[in-house]
């Protein structure tokens, strides 16, 4: 039904979001249709007596994936056994700043709401995790920690802080967590974590107290379990030169510490990843690079303790027989070896004053060995604690700084064989489950009592019975195992069990073998007593109780120990420790001193809880075994917890706060109530519509009973929010009235701009159609702004189209009203452009361009073989120098050849061809036959040049012929006619007079005499006499 009364408000909200993240929301709402498989809060539950009911729905939400359910402000959750999409970073931002019942359960939730209570109120809070041994404690309260160092504000000076929160988890699991039977990554101590915020929200430090290490773990696993997760790290992931210092070996196999349990690999763990985790967290949590090596010095000496063995001589006395183990456990901790050997097997006796030395039998050296072992690993854990704390400390004195306190302990345990941990870790629950009768169930109804509301009183099993069974002074079986263990005389564990029998016989909650009816005592060892806890029942073991409390090292091994050059180790082993006569406390009574501490811890602070659940042993998604939740469901207390949730109300304020929370929900009370503060509640929910039966008004707090008339009432506040703001009401009404002064101002001018706007648009497209229709006129008012607009856009179109090269003849076609225009600037472009390349063009290379250029003008379009010479280079020369004579050149004297080449030259009667270089100099050109100077032509006297205007090589030099110098006309042939009759003509100044004849030439034979050359096409080049005495040139046709 109230999931039904929530819809539409919370649609209103996301209609609110639709808007930013349309994504975002049909993600959403798919979310939120998934959520409400079964009920989101136990406290819905039709049934809510019913624990198949309560089962059924937490099966059916595990079964969609939904882990987590709630108990009016309790989490429960199930373990899912696989990694859900439920832990990113948007996730964090859907629960930040959001009321805890508005949204899908979550780890986040409970975060979010903790934190936000921390804020708001003022007071310190605790999260306790509780759940037994794999149902994801730890998981949870990592989620916890990450979600404040996402969301939280950071500090300036504490930027790194959340960083070494996080950072200082693999840490501690690597020396404090192991794999059990039950959980691969299974914490083997308790902690309690502080995390510290300062006044603006920021984290600034932390603290971590830590309970009861699983130190019989370091010297001895059950099948399938493993010791502590540094040892094999370290083997597996410590480079080469590193296990050589150590003295290690890579197998793991190789050490009696690590082969009882038989399980040298995890398939879900790595451990070389975990190493690298581990080394790379170590100096981010403060670790100097000596600190690391120390302790991993002491890591190593632990597997050398194990591998120490010992031989029994014939007169009964024990020697070690491994020397090399003491040899490398003196270098690795910094300990003189033969003290150590000699510690190892004697023990030191005060007696009447006198001290003396007793060798010890096999077996005392073996659990001196482990003792030993357990000790150095024991006390290095907690260094590494205490190291960490420093790490985490509040740096800087922060004023009003709160605490949001993190518990995770060993849930409760019951295996095949319980011993003394297990009677530790259930005790530990007990106190737990006290603790949460205290402050949910007892308060609440000494609350009701003292509010003057009457209530139906819940039945609840108070486990206070069993604590004091456990803890009671004197009469406790806490006292008793202690004073078994200081009792002189022969002590073992079966005395301590006779005086258990002896003292707590007929206890409601205690039972032994000779104790037991017939049907239990089927069920029970002799050695064992049964403890029935609130949780169900748990036989111990009494094996190994003595000496587990006892926790004693040998004196003489604590001497040498405190003579360690080992800063750990000096730091582990104090001085005054060894010259301290008085007894230190058994392990029992510490633990129970520090159980204390805690609880009054908690008991400061505001707790909310998280219950966690393992819904199969075998550690796989998908399996929800009934019987193991019905168990855990009923030891959480779950049912208890729904019971009073129900009976009682789901929410309680003081009428203070209530009243300043929502009294903007009503006009009376809106902005302050001057009554009675109840008068006030009580005006304020009649205005609401509160039923009678959803609420009481007790003597100093409001009661409310069911969760949804609360979320109605947040859901109208967030609905009024926009309008209040958080300001009084003159100071809003003054506000809105100026917000609307300037919204009406602001939109009024907005709408003028676009008005104006709209208008200019308009006016320029009726102008645009006009100018269209006008375009061919002449330029006109009408057609103006068109035509500019397509000379504008023709120019423009231009400036982004022009040429790029000389050789580029591309050019956009203009419209005819800038044709004219076009035309100029295609030419000024051209113009430009040859410049720009005649600047860059190199002395050779133009006189190259300008004979080119004259031999287009001479011969373009003229001769046949002009198109064919064009792409051939101009020649300086074509004779080397060492193909003119030197004679030649001598005679030529200052008159330096400028250009040689050789010719046929035809006489002018009879045509005989004689071969002759035909040789150029400034002023005048010679024609040469080997050595001599046959003929000289002064450019000054030459008459002209003709040349055919075929393919041939025939060309005419006209020279006078009355001056005798100048022999008259020269018939010649060459190769390179179109060159040579440029470089000529150019040289003598006489370009003009080229002469092209298409059909002969006409030249001059001595005395008046006239000779005629005839030029024809033909196959091929000839030149001979034809008839009539002419000289015939057939040319080549040039296809
Ligand atoms: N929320 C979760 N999501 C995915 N896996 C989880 C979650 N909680 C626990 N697990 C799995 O269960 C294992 C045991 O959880 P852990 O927190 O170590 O148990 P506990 O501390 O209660 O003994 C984890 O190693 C992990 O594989
Ligand atoms: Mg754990």
């Amino acid at each position: 039904p109230l999931t039904g009364q929530m819809r539409p408000l919370r649609a209103s909200r996301i209609q609110e979001k639709q808007k930013s993240c349309g994504m975002r929301l049909v993600m959403e709402s798919a979310l939120t249709a998934r959520d409400r498989v079964g009920v989101q809060d136990f406290v819905l539950l039709e049934n809510y007596n019913s624990e198949a009911a309560f089962i059924e729905n937490l099966r059916r939400r595990f079964r969609e994936n939904l882990i987590y359910t709630y108990i009016g402000s309790v989490l429960v959750s199930v373990n899912p056994y696989k990694e859900l999409e439920i832990y990113s970073k948007p996730q964090m931002e859907r629960y930040r700043g959001v009321s805890f019942y508005e949204i899908s359960p979550h780890i986040y939730a409970v975060s979010d709401n903790t934190y936000r209570a921390m804020r708001t109120e003022r007071k310190d809070q605790c999260i306790l995790i509780s759940g037994e041994s794999g149902a994801g404690k730890t998981e949870a309260s990592k989620k916890i920690l990450l979600y404040y160092a996402v969301t939280c504000p950071t500090n300036d000076h504490m930027a790194a802080l959340g960083d070494r929160l996080l950072q200082s988890n693999p840490v501690l699991e690597a020396f404090g967590n192991a794999k059990t039977l039950r959980n691969d990554n299974s914490s083997r101590f308790g902690k309690y974590m502080d995390v510290q915020f300062d006044f603006r929200g920021a984290p600034v430090g932390g603290h971590i107290l830590n309970y009861l290490l699983e130190k019989s773990r370091v010297v001895h696993q059950n099948h399938g379990e493993r010791n502590f997760h540094i040892f094999y790290q370290l083997l597996d992931g410590g480079e080469d030169d590193l296990l050589i210092t150590l003295d290690l070996e890579r197998n793991p196999q190789k050490y009696q510490y690590l082969v009882k349990g038989n399980c040298p690999r995890l398939s879900s763990v790595s451990d070389k990843n975990n190493w690298k985790v581990v080394m790379k967290a170590l100096p981010v949590i403060g670790f100097t690079e000596e600190e690391v090596q120390k302790l991993l010095n002491i890591i190593a000496s632990v597997l050398h303790l194990g591998n120490t063995q010992f031989g029994e001589g014939e007169e009964g006395e024990t020697y070690i027989t491994t020397e090399t183990q003491i040899h490398h456990l003196s270098k690795l901790m910094g300990v003189d070896g033969s003290a150590l050997g000699e510690a190892l097997t004697h023990k030191k006796l005060t007696a009447k004053g006198e001290e003396m030395i007793s060798p010890l039998s096999f077996e005392q050296a073996l659990s001196a060995r482990d003792a030993l072992a357990k000790a150095v690993y024991g006390r290095t854990f907690t260094w590494l604690v205490e190291k960490i704390n420093q790490s985490l400390a509040l740096k800087v004195h922060s004023k009003g700084s709160s605490v949001i306190g993190l518990l995770d302990i060993y849930g409760f345990e019951v295996l095949q064989h319980n011993s003394f941990e297990q009677f530790c870790i259930n005790y530990c629950n007990e106190k737990l489950q006290q603790l949460f009768i205290e402050l949910t169930l007892r308060s609440e109804q000494e609350e009701y009592e003292t509010e003057g509301i009457a209530w139906e009183t819940v039945q609840y099993f108070d486990n206070k019975i069993i604590c004091d069974l456990i803890e009671e002074k004197h009469k406790g079986i806490i006292s008793i195992l202690d004073e078994e263990c200081l009792r002189p005389g022969e002590t073992c564990d079966v005395s301590f069990l006779e005086k258990l029998e002896d003292a707590l016989g007929g206890h409601p909650h205690f039972v032994t073998h000779k104790l037991a009816n017939g049907k239990t005592r089927r069920v029970m060892s002799r050695e064992e007593f049964r403890l029935l806890h609130y949780a169900g029942e748990v036989n111990y073991n009494v094996n190994g109780f003595l000496d587990k409390n006892n926790d004693s090292l040998n004196r003489n091994l604590k001497e040498v120990m405190c003579q360690s050059d080992n800063q750990i180790l000096q730091h582990c082993f104090r001085r005054e420790e060894v010259i301290d006569q008085k007894r230190p406390e058994m392990a029992a009574t510490q633990f129970k001193n520090s159980l204390m501490k805690l609880m009054e811890i908690l008991m400061s602070k505001e707790p909310s809880y998280v219950r966690c659940i393992k819904p199969n042993d075998a550690k796989q998604p998908g399996r929800f075994d009934e019987v193991l939740v019905r168990h855990q469901v009923k030891y959480l207390g779950l049912m208890e917890n729904l019971r009073v949730r129900r009976a009682g109300f789901a929410y309680r304020r003081r009428f203070e706060a209530f009243l300043q929370r929502y009294k903007p929900l009503c006009p009376e009370t809106w902005p302050n109530w001057h009554g009675r503060l109840s008068d006030g509640v009580s005006t304020l929910v009649s205005h609401l519509g509160y039923k009678p039966e959803e609420y009481k008004l007790g003597r100093s707090k409001i009661f409310i009973r069911f969760p949804k008339t609360l979320f109605t009432t947040e859901d109208a506040l967030e609905a009024k929010k926009p309008e209040i703001g958080c300001l009084g009401v003159l100071y809003m009404h003054v506000c809105v009235c100026v917000v609307i002064v300037i919204q009406s101002g602001w939109r009024g001018m907005k709408a003028r701009r676009r008005a104006k706007r709209r208008r200019q648009a308009a006016e320029l497209i009726r102008r645009f159609i006009k100018g269209f229709i006008y375009r061919h006129e002449e330029y006109c008012p009408e057609n103006e702004y068109f035509l500019d607009h397509v000379r504008y856009s023709f120019l423009k179109n231009l400036r982004q189209n022009l040429p790029k090269s000389v050789l580029d003849k591309n050019w956009p076609t203009p419209p005819p009203l800038v044709a004219e225009a076009s035309e100029h600037l295609r030419r000024m472009h051209m113009r430009n452009m040859t410049l720009k390349y005649c600047r860059r063009v190199q002395p050779e290379w133009k006189k190259q361009m300008m004979q080119k250029v004259e031999a287009s003008k001479i011969f373009k379009d003229q001769k046949d073989s002009y198109p064919q010479s064009v792409g051939r280079l101009f020649l300086d020369s074509r004779l080397e120098r060492e193909q003119i004579n030197l004679k030649v050149v001598q005679t030529l004297g200052n008159d330096k050849v400028q250009y040689g080449v050789s010719v046929i030259k035809y006489d002018r009667r009879g045509f005989k061809p004689r071969p002759r270089q035909l040789l150029l100099t400034n002023t005048f050109a010679v024609l040469v036959d080997r050595t001599k100077i046959k003929q000289r032509m002064d450019y000054s006297a030459m008459r002209g040049i003709s040349v055919s205007s075929l393919s041939d090589g025939v060309f005419v030099v006209h020279m006078p012929s009355e001056d005798n110098k100048q022999k008259g006309d020269v018939v010649l042939h060459c190769s390179h006619v179109i060159e040579l009759v440029t470089k000529l003509a150019m040289m003598a100044n006489k370009v003009s007079y080229v002469n092209i004849s298409p059909g002969s030439i006409r030249f001059a034979v001595a005395r008046g005499k006239e000779g005629i050359i005839d030029f024809v096409r033909g196959s091929e080049l000839k030149v001979a006499k034809g008839k009539r005495g002419h000289l015939l040139v057939v040319s080549q046709r040039l296809y």
